[in-house]
C-alpha cells in the first residue's frame, strides 16, 4: 500500500528489533501517526480502543503483542496471562484468537531467548502470509470483476463495500479491496460506492482514504443509500469482508452489512464475502452462536470530526440513550460466493467447497 506514494504495511517492528509500528488509525484520516507498542499492554490498549482494527490486522497486533509479552518475561505462566489478556480485548473476529492460538503452539517447545525468537519470527511469518493471502484473494476476485466488465465495456464496474476490509484493515491490499485493487491496476474501470459505516464511520474515513490514495475512482455515501441505488442499477456486485463465518456459511461482519445482503437478494445483485481461510471458525455450527461486540454507547450519541480550524473534534447528536452493536450476521443462503486465498467457492456447493478448503 501507498501513502503519498510511500510504500507502507500497516504494522511493522521497528529498527530496534523488538517494538512494534502500527497506525493511529482513529486520526485517519486527517493525521498520519505512526505510535509504537513497547507493552503488551500497549498492545491491548491499542486493539480495544481501535487504534488497530480489522480482523486480520488485530490477529497480528495480538501476535506481536504476545511476543512483546514473552520479551518481558518468556515464562509460561506469562505466556498464559498474556494470551488471556489479549484475546479479551475484541470477542467477534475470530482471527485474534486463531493468531494467539498459532503463537501460543509454536513458542511452547521453545524456553529463554528462543521462546522470545519464536514468536517474534512467527509474528513475522504471519504478517508475510496475510500479504501473500490477500493478493491471492485479490486474484481470484478479479475474475469476477472481470466478467462483469466484459457485460458492459463502456461503463465502470461499480461495486459496493461494507467498511473497511481494506488494506488498513490487514497487512496489506485488504480482503474485499484486493480484488478492487487487482483490477483497477489490471486496467478495468471500476467506481466503488463506499458506505460511509456509522457508528464509526471506517468506510468514510478509511476505506475512501484508501481508495484515494491508491486513485480508485469512489463516492461515499451514508448507509442508507444502497438499496435505492441497487434498484436503480447503480451497483454491480458488492464485496464485503468479514470477522467470522462459521461452519453453515453465515457471515458476521460491521453491522449493517446484513441489510446490504438483503437490498443486493432482492435486486439480483451478487454478493460477495472476501476472507483469508483463518476467519473461517469450524468450532461454530451456525452464526447465531457468534458472540456480537456491545461498543460504548458514546459512539452513536456522538460523532468525531475535523472542525473549521482544523482540531479533531467531537460533537453530540443526541441526548437519549443508545445501543451500540458492532457486528450482525447476514445468513449464507444471501451469499453468493466467497473469495478465498484457495479461489472461489459458489453456487450450490459453495459452503462444502470453503470446508473443503478449510
Ligand atoms: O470494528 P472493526 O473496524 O474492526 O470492523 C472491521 C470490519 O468489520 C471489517 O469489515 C472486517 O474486519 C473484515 S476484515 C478485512
Amino acid at each position: 500500500m501507498k501513502i503519498g506514494g510511500v510504500s507502507y504495511r500497516s504494522i511493522w517492528v521497528n529498527d530496534n528489533g523488538w517494538s512494534v509500528h502500527i497506525f493511529d488509525q482513529r486520526k485517519l484520516p486527517w493525521e498520519l501517526d505512526v505510535v509504537e507498542l513497547k507493552t503488551p499492554q500497549d498492545a491491548a490498549v491499542a486493539i480495544k480502543e481501535m487504534w488497530t482494527r480489522g480482523a486480520p490486522l488485530l490477529a497480528m497486533t495480538g501476535a506481536y503483542g504476545l511476543a512483546l509479552a514473552l520479551k518481558e518475561d518468556p515464562s509460561d505462566d506469562n505466556l498464559e496471562s498474556s494470551y488471556a489478556m489479549l484475546l479479551a480485548t475484541r470477542p467477534t473476529a475470530v482471527n485474534l484468537k486463531w493468531a494467539l492460538d498459532r503463537m501460543k503452539a509454536e513458542v511452547k517447545s521453545y524456553s529463554g531467548l528462543d521462546r522470545i525468537a519464536a514468536a517474534y519470527a512467527l509474528a513475522g511469518r504471519l504478517c508475510d502470509e496475510d500479504v501473500a493471502t490477500n493478493e491471492a484473494i485479490g486474484e481470484h476476485g478479479l475474475s469476477l470483476i472481470s466478467q462483469a466488465h466484459k457485460i458492459d465495456t463502456t461503463r465502470p464496474v461499480n461495486i459496493l463495500t461494507h467498511c473497511n476490509a481494506g488494506w488498513l484493515a490487514t497487512v496489506d491490499y485488504g480482503t474485499a479491496t484486493s480484488p478492487i485493487y487487482r483490477a483497477h491496476d489490471a486496467g478495468i474501470p471500476v467506481h466503488v460506492w463506499v458506505d460511509e459505516t456509522r457508528p464509526r464511520n471506517q468506510g468514510a474515513l478509511l476505506t475512501a482514504y484508501e481508495l484515494a490514495e491508491h486513485g480508485v475512482p469512489h463516492t461515499v455515501i451514508c448507509d442508507n443509500a444502497g438499496g435505492l441505488l441497487m434498484r436503480e442499477g447503480k451497483v454491480d456486485m458488492c464485496i464485503v469482508g468479514t470477522d467470522r463465518v462459521t461452519r453453515n456459511g453465515d457471515v458476521c461482519n460491521k453491522i449493517g452489512t446484513y441489510l446490504k445482503a438483503l437490498a443486493a437478494y432482492d435486486n439480483d445483485v451478487p454478493f460477495y464475502v472476501a476472507l483469508p481461510l483463518s476467519t473461517f471458525d469450524t468450532g461454530l455450527e451456525s452464526g447465531l452462536q457468534i458472540p456480537i461486540e456491545e461498543r460504548d454507547q458514546q459512539e452513536v450519541t456522538h460523532i468525531d470530526g475535523l472542525a473549521p480550524d482544523g482540531t479533531l473534534s467531537r460533537v453530540q447528536l443526541t441526548k437519549s440513550q443508545a445501543a451500540n452493536p458492532a457486528f450482525d450476521v447476514t445468513p449464507a443462503r444471501l451469499i453468493t460466493a466467497y473469495i478465498t486465498e484457495k479461489g472461489l467457492r459458489e453456487g450450490a456447493h459453495a459452503l462444502q467447497n470453503l470446508h473443503q478448503a478449510a
